[in-house]
This record gives C-alpha cells, sequence and structure tokens, in this order.
C-alpha cells in the first residue's frame, strides 16, 4: 500500500499535529510505503514572510525526523523541489467543480479572515489532490480537518479517471480513532491550530512550558474526571491527550482519577507529558547540530519522489492527449 501525506512549514508542530497525522506516519511506514511531504506551496496560500519561510522548510524537516519519520522507511521531501507537483494541479483544475471548491469549509473560513483572499487560497485543494494522485497514493492519514479536502480529492481521481481512463486509484482517509481532533487548552470548543498559538502545547515545549500550559488550561465548573463531550470538553480533551500519550485506556484513568481534584488531574497529565515528550527534545536539539545531514535527506527523499512523480505525469499527458 502506499500513503502519502503533508504538513505545512508553518511554525511548530503541535501535539494536535502529532496525534491527529504524525503518529500515524510513523506507525504506517513500519508496514507501508510511506510519502511524506513539507508543502511549502500550500503555506504561501495565506500571507507570509519569506524569510521566515526558508527558514520553517528546515524546521518542519528537523521536527519530521525527531518526531518518528525514518528515511530509512520513508520518503521525505519538500514539495516545491517536485514541479510535477504543480503542473498536474493545472491538469487537475480542467476537471474540478468551481462548486465544489467555493463550498470548502476551509476556504469559507480562511477567506473571510483574510477579506482579500487569493485565487490559490481556492485552488489550496487542487494542489492537495495533486500532491496525493501525483504519487497515486492509496490511503492519506489526516486529522479530520482534512476530511473534506480528502473527499474532494477522490471527486477529482473519479472525474479524472472517467475522462480520461483508469489512472489514479481512489484514496482512502486514515484516521485517528481518537486524537483526531485535540481542542485548544484555552477552548476546548476550538481545535488546537497554529494560527491561535496561546491554546497550543508544542511538541518539542520545555518542561516548565508543558507544566503551566496544563495547569492553565480550561475546564469546567464541575469536579469529577469524567470522560463527556457535552458537558466537559476541556476534561475530554485531557483524558484523550493523556491516554493517548499513555497509552492508557480513557477508562482506566477515569479509574485512577476517581478521588482526584482537576488540579491534581492536571499536574499528573503535566508529568507523563513531559516525559513523553523528552525523546523528541533531545532529538530535535541533536538534528540541530547535523544540518548537513538533514539537508541530504530532504535532496535524496526529492531524488526518490522524482522518479514517482514524472513516471505518473508522462502517463497523465499521454492520457490527455498532451503528449
Ligand atoms: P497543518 O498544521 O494544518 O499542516 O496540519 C498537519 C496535520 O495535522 C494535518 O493532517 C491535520 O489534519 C492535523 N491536525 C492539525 N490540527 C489538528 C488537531 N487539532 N487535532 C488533530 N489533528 C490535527
Ligand atoms: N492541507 C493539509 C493541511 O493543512 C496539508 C496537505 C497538503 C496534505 N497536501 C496534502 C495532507 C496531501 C495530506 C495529503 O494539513
Amino acid at each position: 500500500m502506499r500513503i502519502f501525506s503533508g504538513i505545512q512549514p508553518t511554525g511548530q508542530i503541535h501535539i494536535g499535529n502529532y496525534l491527529g497525522a504524525i503518529s500515524q506516519f510513523v506507525q504506517l511506514q513500519e508496514k507501508a510505503e510511506c510519502i511524506f511531504s513539507i508543502v511549502d506551496l500550500h503555506a504561501i496560500t495565506v500571507p507570509y514572510n519569506p524569510q521566515e519561510l526558508s527558514k520553517n522548510i528546515f524546521d518542519a524537516a528537523v521536527c519530521y525526523l525527531a518526531s518518528g519519520i525514518d528515511p530509512e522507511k520513508s520518503i521525505l521531501f519538500v514539495q516545491s523541489w517536485i514541479k510535477e507537483h504543480t503542473e498536474l494541479a493545472w491538469l487537475l483544475s480542467t476537471v474540478t467543480p468551481t462548486g465544489d471548491l467555493l463550498r470548502m469549509t476551509q476556504y469559507k473560513e480562511k477567506s473571510k479572515q483574510l477579506r482579500d483572499a487569493k485565487a490559490g487560497l481556492l485552488n489550496y485543494p487542487i494542489l492537495m489532490a495533486s500532491d496525493i494522485l501525483l504519487y497515486k497514493a492509496e490511503a492519506v492519514p489526516v486529522g479530520q480537518d482534512q476530511k473534506q479536502h480528502l473527499e474532494l480529492t477522490r471527486t477529482v481521481a473519479k472525474a479524472f479517471n472517467s475522462r480520461f481512463g483508469e489512472t489514479f486509484p481512489v484514496p482512502r482517509v486514515i484516521l485517528r480513532e481518537s486524537g483526531d481532533k485535540i481542542m485548544a487548552l484555552n477552548n476546548p470548543k476550538k481545535k488546537m491550530s497554529k494560527t491561535a498559538p496561546s491554546g497550543c502545547l508544542y511538541l518539542f515545549e520545555e518542561p516548565e512550558a508543558i507544566k503551566k500550559k496544563v495547569m492553565a488550561s480550561v475546564t469546567d465548573s464541575g469536579k469529577k474526571v469524567k470522560y463527556d463531550l457535552e458537558k466537559k470538553p476541556g476534561i475530554s480533551n485531557l483524558l484523550t491527550i493523556y491516554s493517548l500519550f499513555s497509552g492508557k485506556p480513557i477508562k482506566e484513568l477515569e479509574k485512577k482519577f476517581k478521588n482526584s481534584n482537576y488540579s491534581s488531574f492536571k499536574k499528573s497529565l503535566a508529568e507523563q507529558l513531559i516525559v513523553s515528550l523528552e525523546p523528541f527534545r533531545r532529538k530535535k536539539k541533536e538534528l540541530l547540530t547535523r544540518e548537513v545531514y538533514v539537508r541530504e535527506v530532504l535532496r535524496q527523499g526529492a531524488k526518490r519522489a522524482k522518479v514517482i512523480a514524472a513516471s505518473t505525469m508522462a502517463e497523465v499527458r499521454q492520457k490527455m492527449g498532451l503528449a
């Protein structure tokens, strides 16, 4: 099975990114052919700073590697280095219904925030479909917020196949049963998001900051440590995080904290997180001193990605009568 997924090089990775997406990548690379991309061309669809972007691309590579992506097992590369992504995106735009693009929740939300949204933001999901289809990926691990984009990718794949003949597998989404939507620590009604840093707990956070953020996290006025998404979204979010990092089922945690107040539950969660995140911090520090190695991983990754991309493009051009 071939897997593809991407993460934007926009700032630090938070535990939502890790639990929703990257931890799945790390497991999948043991049993499938995995291709992971730092999708810089997606990151430029909203206002950005060019100097920061190039630094963020390198940083994203370090973070991917530090969080367990193994370049011996997976292909890791930078999207913009492979020109076929943009070429295929253009070709796929000719079979993508405009109405579908206008209906995308992410587009609607972001364009509202920006007021003068550009065409790149509207076309974002076509580029994402092109990332996936270029490698003929069969499955795509992502967090819940990307599910709708995946649906569109399926629509595009089917439209292309029916117009030009069987070419792309119709990829399925892989979502984590729990952890596909980690909520912000300061507002459990909103998902943890890079665009709202105050609600984020970062994967490479220092112990002091972890303690502070977890202790200050927003919960409800009740007393019981119990999973209840409706009435206790804050505690439920913390229980999900605790469970995923400790490997203990939520039921077991509820039992363990049956007689505890929120504060001692949070203290214990902070301790768990400090221990669980320590290896990531250590690995990141080490990788930051090995710049040549990290750049070489990206170079090799692009070389391998290019072979697949070029072969798909030759087929697509021929099928579309462009050869
Ligand atoms: P992004 O940071 O938007 O590039 O997202 C990278 C990956 O992390 C995507 O697969 C997202 O679906 C996933 N993701 C982002 N935020 C969360 C969250 N709060 N909970 C779970 N997964 C998330
Ligand atoms: N849109 C995704 C996000 O913001 C990132 C992404 C780009 C992606 N191309 C992809 C994810 C292809 C999966 C597959 O999270």
